[in-house]
């Protein structure tokens, strides 16, 4: 196989940094990282592109920083679109096998899905992702796969991810003056959730929280699917802006101190210590404690977790647990404190599933980009599969089973 069908391109744009990785499909579904590049992050506000040739130039210097180390020329890549424009709802949809049972095929299940997606959306938004959930026969629910077994009437489960087509197109169009052709758009934390739950966790419930920098999105697994998905509109920039503000620092500073000595839990904040903060204007640095530090963290971080928790209170909150990603995640206590609210394990998300000795893969910052390239290695089988009827469908599908890449 040649190179350039091996190879598998992403793009996050966050709110914080442009990353792109270049990665490599091997053997026996081994994906090896070629290449990293980050990029400050230009021309993005939240979800919207408010300046278009300093999001291209953003984009351009991180996919050449990974062109550089990979050696190889980036053609198109996988994207991932956020933001408050994101709708997602849960729906099912069935066709009837016939008056008397018979063998579900591959085309069933594909009519079952279309039945399923047919729902009226708001004129200016488009379906994203189609995930389905579960299959029902002939009334009986829980089935994975329905191929092959007998029944009336079909009927699947699936969770709708659709979002506004204009935000997603100025980013596509972005991409595409950086020169790159856009293979598809994926939800975020749905990407971040695949390279960061494992096969337990989606099946007995958890919550991947990616906590960026504008936003907080998450995304609910049960029994293996995609369920319910949403977003808190608090992110790492709120904690430094509180830390600037109440300890009279620039910016750069309050984000420095927020890194190196920022707790959002009081109560698991250990022995206090004091630090240097750099002042605004001619006057001199001063000394602060870790405690005051806190005392300015903790209510943000109490905003968030009370705003988490409510988004949550609906039918499919956290089971089995939450995994905490993003940058955002790595602030001290952050995981204390969501387990103290939900009374369930909580943990540190990093990337998995990706090959190749980098920093870049042991920082939740780049959750969602490697989650994206194991997007694009989905798209690779299932281009590569020989009966690939379901070509255009499966681009919507994004889902740990078998038959997502199989119907
Ligand atoms: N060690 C750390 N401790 C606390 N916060 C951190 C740490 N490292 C990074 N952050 C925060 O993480 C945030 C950036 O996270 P990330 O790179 O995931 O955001 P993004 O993907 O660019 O943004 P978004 O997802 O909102 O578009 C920043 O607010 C930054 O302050
Ligand atoms: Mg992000």
């Amino acid at each position: 196989m040649k190179t350039r069908e091996r190879q598998l391109a992403a793009l996050d744009l966050g709110s914080n940094k442009v990353a792109a990785l270049i990665c490599e499909a091997g053997e026996n579904g081994r994906i090896d990282l070629r290449g990293a590049g980050i990029a400050e992050s230009k021309g993005f506000r939240k979800d919207t592109l408010v300046h278009l040739d300093a999001a291209v130039g953003a984009i351009r210097q991180a996919v050449e920083a990974a062109e550089k180390v990979a050696g190889l020329p980036v053609e198109s890549v996988v994207v991932g679109v956020a933001g408050r424009h994101i709708r997602s709802l849960n729906s099912r949809g069935g066709i009837t096998l016939g008056t008397r049972p018979r063998e579900v095929m591959g085309e069933d299940i594909r009519r079952a899905i279309e039945a399923a997606r047919a729902v009226s959306l708001p004129p200016e938004q488009e379906l994203m992702h189609v995930l389905p959930q579960e299959f029902l026969l002939d009334q009986q629910s829980g089935i994975r796969d329905p191929l092959g077994l007998l029944g009336r009437r079909l009927e699947v489960n699936v969770h709708l991810v659709a979002g506004a087509a204009a935000p997603t197109q100025n980013l596509i169009a972005a991409v595409n003056r950086a020169g790159i052709i856009v293979q598809d758009t994926v939800l975020e934390p749905l990407a971040a959730a695949e390279a960061c739950l494992t096969p337990d966790e989606r099946e007995l419930g958890a919550v991947l929280v990616d906590i960026g920098a504008g936003s907080t999105n998450w995304i609910v697994f049960q029994q293996g699917a995609p369920h319910d998905s949403g977003l808190v509109p608090v992110g790492g920039e709120h904690f430094t802006q509180d830390i600037a503000i109440g300890l009279s620092t620039p910016l750069w500073e309050a984000e420095r101190i927020k890194r190196g000595y920022g707790c959002a839990w009081l109560r698991g904040l250990g022995q206090d210590t004091l630090f240097e903060v750099a002042s605004v204007g001619e006057r001199p640095p001063r000394l602060a404690s870790r405690r005051t530090l806190c005392e300015i963290v903790e209510p943000r971080a109490a905003e968030w977790v009370a705003l988490l928790r409510e988004a949550l209170e609906r039918p499919y909150g956290p089971t089995a647990g939450v995994v905490l990603t993003g940058g955002g995640a790595q602030l001290e206590g952050l995981v204390d404190l969501t387990a103290q609210e939900f009374q369930v394990p909580v943990r540190i998300g990093l990337p998995k599933g990706l090959a190749g000795a980098s920093s870049t893969l042991s920082n939740p910052a780049c959750a969602t980009v490697a989650g994206l390239v194991l997007h694009a290695n989905r798209l690779r089988l299932a281009r590569s599969r020989p009966h690939g009827r379901l070509g255009p469908l499966l681009r919507n599908f994004f889902t740990g089973r078998a038959w997502a890449a199989g119907v």
